[in-house]
């Protein structure tokens, strides 16, 4: 039945509570605020938690949180935390890290850490008059953000330039790197741009012009943030990996594979979907921001002015390297990282890595999930280890019962799975 449709006054005003009920009573389902409620934390201090991280809260929504076992990065081996609820992501990536566990690992080639801010302003001063006045009064500029920066300073962080760019006619932009230490940084740079913004239209008005903040913000397009891992191994090591294929020819059909993400925007999105797969299930176990880690690595694909594949790979005398390079600009403390209790286990779970270390290792899971797709893609195909993954999710949809489940499972062990022959099988053992 649909829910009914009303408008709600005041709701943003009302307890949880209240606003569990007023949206339960939407429903026919007498027990859908049971429902609501139940998935709320048990222990009142979670619970309180969780109400206070957003806004309009009434329930929590649960995810599965699932272990990729044995990475080996860098000669560190790592269980690394994901969360994904799609069928066959984790064991694809496991696979592909076992795979690479014995070829040497995978292992970070290089990494840069700066984030960047905008000031947008509007000013009847001329560009290079500007730029000077920005110089000579760069050591007031900064001053002004100390009470911030010194602690961040203190950390490795802090504001690394400021530069004036033109935006278009008589609009600037006052562009701010900074680096942020183990935090992500959204906050700190926020605040700082704020602050700068005030001090930059003090220093432009005294000088006898107009300053206009249009707006103060990051940017999370970070390409100075940004890591590369690799995935590298003599082409004889796909000797025996898929029955029946040659090594060579894996590795000539893989390279052909990640060539058309590289120049087929229909299929550099999916590429880099699959890379995603992996990256944000990290991201998000460790409490990090997935939609900025998205934004940023969709425009990083954009970077040449044509949308394209986040990973390369390269067959030269014997060598297979497929490398990965992605922004991603991640934390490891503030935000969710340290609140979320299981944001906590996940950090402590990889040892409690720095934000820098935490950027390899999710670029590490999504060149293992790169890896499988593109494995699985060009050779069986796709759906075969999907729906092998996804039969539990079909027979539950189906209301199979524990014994069905058991039947099925051994019936499909060696069986195409899909939505048709699932239900048949359930048909023909509830004749
Ligand atoms: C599915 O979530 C991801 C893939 O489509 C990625 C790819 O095609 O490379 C399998």
């Amino acid at each position: 039945m649909p829910v009914r449709k009303e408008v709600l006054e005041g709701f943003s005003k009302l307890s949880s509570e209240e606003k569990r009920e007023v949206i339960s009573a939407l429903f026919d389902d007498k027990g859908v605020k049971k429902e609501f409620y139940s998935y709320l934390y048990n222990d009142e201090e979670l619970r309180s938690d969780f109400l206070g991280f957003s806004e309009n809260t009434i329930s929590s929504y649960h995810l599965p949180y699932n272990v990729l076992p044995n990475l080996l990065l860098d000669a560190e081996l790592l269980h690394v935390p994901m969360v994904t609820e799609e069928s066959s992501v984790v064991a694809a990536a496991a696979a592909a890290a076992k795979f690479w566990f014995s070829n040497g690992g995978i292992k970070t080639v290089s990494l840069t850490n700066i984030k960047v801010g905008q000031v947008h302003f509007i000013s009847d001063l001329e560009q290079s008059r500007l730029s000077e006045l920005i110089a000579d009064n760069y050591a007031t500029l900064k001053h002004s953000v100390a009470a911030y920066t010194s602690r961040m300073e203190s950390r490795g962080g802090g504001i690394v330039s400021m530069q004036l760019l033109p935006t278009v006619n008589e609009q600037y932009q006052l562009m701010v790197e900074f680096k942020t230490a183990n935090s992500m940084g959204a906050n700190f740079i926020n605040t700082c741009l704020e602050e700068l913004s005030l001090s930059l239209k003090a220093i432009i008005e005294s000088a006898g012009f107009t300053c206009d903040v249009l707006m103060s913000i990051l940017s999370n397009y970070t390409p100075n943030c940004c890591v590369k891992v690799a995935a590298t191994a003599p082409i004889a090591a796909f000797d025996g990996l898929v029955r029946g294929m040659d090594a060579n020819v894996f590795a000539d059909r893989f390279k052909r594979a990640v060539d058309i993400a590289s120049s087929d925007i229909y299929r550099a999105t999916t590429h880099n979907k699959g890379i995603m797969n992996g990256v944000d299930s990290v991201v998000i176990a460790t409490g990090n921001d997935f939609r900025a880690t998205e934004a940023a690595a969709h425009a990083y694909a954009s970077r040449s002015g044509k949308y394209a594949s986040l990973s390369t790979c390269n067959l030269s005398e014997g060598y297979f390297n497929f490398e990965l390079e992605l922004p991603l600009a991640l934390g490891v403390v503030g935000g969710l990282t340290s609140l979320h209790p299981l944001a906590k286990r996940s950090l402590e779970l990889l040892g409690n890595p720095n934000a820098e270390r935490l950027m390899s290792i999710a670029a590490a899971v999504g060149i293992a999930s790169n890896f499988a797709a593109i494995k699985s893609l060009i050779t069986d195909g796709i759906q075969q280890g999907h729906m092998k993954m996804h039969l539990n999710n079909i027979l539950k949809s189906y209301g199979a019962t524990f014994e069905e489940v058991e039947k099925a499972r051994l019936w499909f062990a060696n069986r195409k799975v899909s939505n048709v022959d699932v239900k048949k099988f359930l048909d023909g053992q509830r004749e």
